[in-house]
């Protein structure tokens, strides 16, 4: 799927998708506990970007927690959401493939879901962007639809083509691209937006 298509579509459902997603951390105690380590880890004068941040209910809740966040998002209707509901966070539009971000300026990275509409071999190189843009000893955090198989697979994502992914198979991605695991959390689905164990990736850059 192109990056247009993928802006296209998250363009079309972008009220949608804000309305239904604005609280969803509120029932999901497990991710917010990742969430918050992750913050901890990156505490410090750094900025911490919100990749694929969609309506930005994660980049104001890691501002929140007292960093230093802002979002980047591929779609114009999504970037619409974050700003009208954080008018006082910073979105830009832009592409994780070729992020507008000086080398090692980051102090993390928070990529929740947004990953997941790339076929497998697109990742290597956004990776490559991620460990380019942060500094060492930098944290990347992930979240993920997984799937107990050995190789990613495509599944009817309701807004655009997605991947599930093997916990261990998206670690071994990562870690090619210099980003080592340091934690991981497979949780049950919890709500009827959820159709597979979630999956969420601490990672870092050494
Ligand atoms: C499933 S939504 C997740 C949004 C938000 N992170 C959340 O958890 O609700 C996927 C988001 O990733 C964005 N996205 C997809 N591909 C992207 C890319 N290459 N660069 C930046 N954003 C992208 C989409 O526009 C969409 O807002």
């Amino acid at each position: 799927m192109t990056e247009s298509a993928t802006r296209a579509a998250y363009d079309s459902v972008a009220v949608l998708y804000a309305d239904t997603f604005r609280d969803v951390m509120d029932d999901l105690p497990l991710d917010r506990a990742m969430v918050a380590a992750f913050a901890e880890l990156v505490r410090g004068d750094l900025p911490v970007a919100d990749l694929g941040c969609g309506p930005g209910y994660l980049t104001a809740h890691l501002a929140s927690l007292g960093l230093s966040a802002f979002g980047v998002d591929l779609s114009p209707g999504m970037l619409a959401q974050a700003r009208e509901e954080h008018p006082d966070l910073r979105f830009d539009e832009g592409t994780m493939t070729s992020l507008d971000l000086a080398d090692e300026s980051l102090g993390g990275i928070l990529a929740w879901y947004s990953i997941i509409h790339k076929a497998p071999d697109e990742l290597p190189p956004i990776l490559a962007e991620f460990h380019r843009v942060l500094a060492p000893g930098g944290h990347v955090l992930v979240g993920f639809q997984t799937c107990e198989k050995d190789t990613p697979e495509p599944f009817d994502h309701k807004v655009a083509l997605a991947y599930r992914w093997p916990p261990g198979g998206l670690s071994a991605v990562f870690r090619r691209a210099g980003l080592i695991e340091t934690a991981r959390l497979v949780r049950q689905p919890t709500s009827i937006h959820e159709r597979t164990p979630a999956g969420i990736l601490l990672l870092r850059k050494p």
